[in-house]
C-alpha cells in the first residue's frame, strides 16, 4: 500500500500527542516524563489512524478529530505499559526501547499508565468542534472499549488463562481477542464514524470491519510472537511461550492461524462494500495485516 497518507498523519499525531501532555503544567515532571517516554517511543499509531480513516469513510476530514485520535493512542499506550509489567507479561522491551518500568520503576509505570488513561478522557473533551452531546457518545464508546467488558476484561481473561490454568477453546480465544484487542479498535472506528455523522447502517458496517480488524490484528500479533524479528517488532519474540499463553498459534497451528487471520481480513473488506472509494484506505490497511512484519 502507498503509506504516504499514513506517514503524514502519523507525524501530525505524534506532534499532537506531546502537546496533549501540556508538560509546562505538570504537577510532577517525573510522572509526565514517564508518560512522554512511552507515548513518544514510536509505534504504528493504528488506533488514531483508524479514528481518522473512519471519519473519512463517512465523508468528513479525519484530521479534524485529532484530540479524539490522540486519546485513543494514550489509552493504548497505557495498556502497553501495564501489559509489560512484571505482574503481567514481564517484558523488557517495547517499541524498540526499554519498557517503562525498566526505566522509571514499577510504581511510576503503574502511575504513568493510570494517568494516560485518565487524561485521555479530558483530551477527548478538548475536541471543541464536536457538539457536546456527540462527545458524550464518544466518551461512552471509549469507556466501554477500555473497561471491564473491553480491553480490561480481555486482559484479565488472558492473565487467568496463563499457564493454561483455564482451558480455552477457539471460541473463548476469539472472545478474549475481541475484548483485549478488538474493543479499542472498535472504539476508535466507531468514534471516528460517530463524530462524522454516520448513519446507523454505516456504523453497523464499520463496527463489523473493526471487529474483524481487531481479530486479524491479534492473530497476526500472536504469529509475530513466534516468527517475528525482535529488531523489527521492537518487543521480545517468544513472550507468549514463556508465559504459557493461550494463543491462536498454540491452540491450532501457525498455518491454521494464518488462515484464520486471512478469513477475518476478507470479512473486514466485505463489511466495507457500501462505502466504495471512500473506504479505500481502510481496505488497504486491513489487507496490510496479513503480511505485516511489525
Ligand atoms: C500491540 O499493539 C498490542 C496489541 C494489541 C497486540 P500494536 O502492535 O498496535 O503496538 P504499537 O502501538 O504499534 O507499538
Ligand atoms: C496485549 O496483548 C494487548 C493489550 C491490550 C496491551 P499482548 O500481550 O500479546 O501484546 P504484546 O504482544 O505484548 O504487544
Ligand atoms: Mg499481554
Ligand atoms: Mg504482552
Ligand atoms: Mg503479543
Amino acid at each position: 500500500m502507498d503509506k504516504t497518507q499514513w506517514n503524514e498523519r502519523k507525524k501530525i499525531i505524534e506532534k499532537a500527542l506531546v502537546e496533549e501532555l501540556q508538560e509546562d503544567k505538570a504537577l510532577d515532571p517525573r510522572l509526565c516524563e514517564a508518560m512522554k517516554y512511552s507515548l513518544t517511543a514510536g509505534g504504528k499509531r493504528l488506533r488514531p489512524i483508524l479514528v481518522m480513516a473512519a471519519a473519512d469513510a463517512i465523508g468528513a476530514t479525519g484530521t479534524d478529530y485529532i484530540h479524539i485520535a490522540c486519546a485513543l493512542e494514550m489509552i493504548h499506550t497505557y495498556s502497553l505499559i501495564h501489559d509489560d509489567l512484571p505482574a503481567m507479561d514481564n517484558d523488557d522491551y517495547r517499541r524498540g526501547k526499554l519498557t517503562n518500568h525498566k526505566v522509571f520503576g514499577e510504581g511510576m509505570a503503574v502511575l504513568a499508565g493510570d494517568a494516560l488513561l485518565t487524561q485521555a478522557f479530558e483530551v477527548i473533551l478538548r475536541q471543541d468542534n464536536v457538539p457536546a452531546e456527540v462527545l458524550v457518545q464518544v466518551v461512552r464508546e471509549v469507556a466501554i472499549g477500555a473497561g471491564p467488558n473491553g480491553m480490561g476484561g480481555g486482559q484479565s481473561i488472558d492473565l487467568e488463562a496463563e499457564g493454561h490454568q483455564m482451558a480455552m477453546t477457539i471460541d473463548d480465544l476469539r472472545k478474549m481477542h475481541g475484548a483485549k484487542t478488538g474493543a479499542l479498535f472498535r472504539a476508535a472506528v466507531r468514534s471516528g464514524a460517530i463524530v462524522a455523522g454516520a448513519k446507523p447502517e454505516e456504523l453497523t458496517a464499520l463496527t463489523r470491519y473493526a471487529d474483524c480488524f481487531g481479530l486479524a490484528f491479534q492473530i497476526t500479533d500472536d504469529i509475530l510472537d513466534v516468527v517475528g524479528d525482535e529488531a523489527v517488532i521492537g518487543k521480545p519474540v517468544g513472550s507468549d511461550e514463556r508465559n504459557e499463553k493461550s494463543t491462536y498459534v498454540t491452540l491450532t497451528s501457525l498455518d491454521e492461524a494464518k488462515k484464520m487471520a486471512a478469513d477475518a481480513v476478507n470479512e473486514a473488506v466485505d463489511a466495507l462494500s457500501m462505502f466504495g472509494d471512500k473506504a479505500a484506505f481502510l481496505r488497504e490497511l486491513v489487507e496490510c495485516l496479513l503480511n505485516r512484519n511489525k
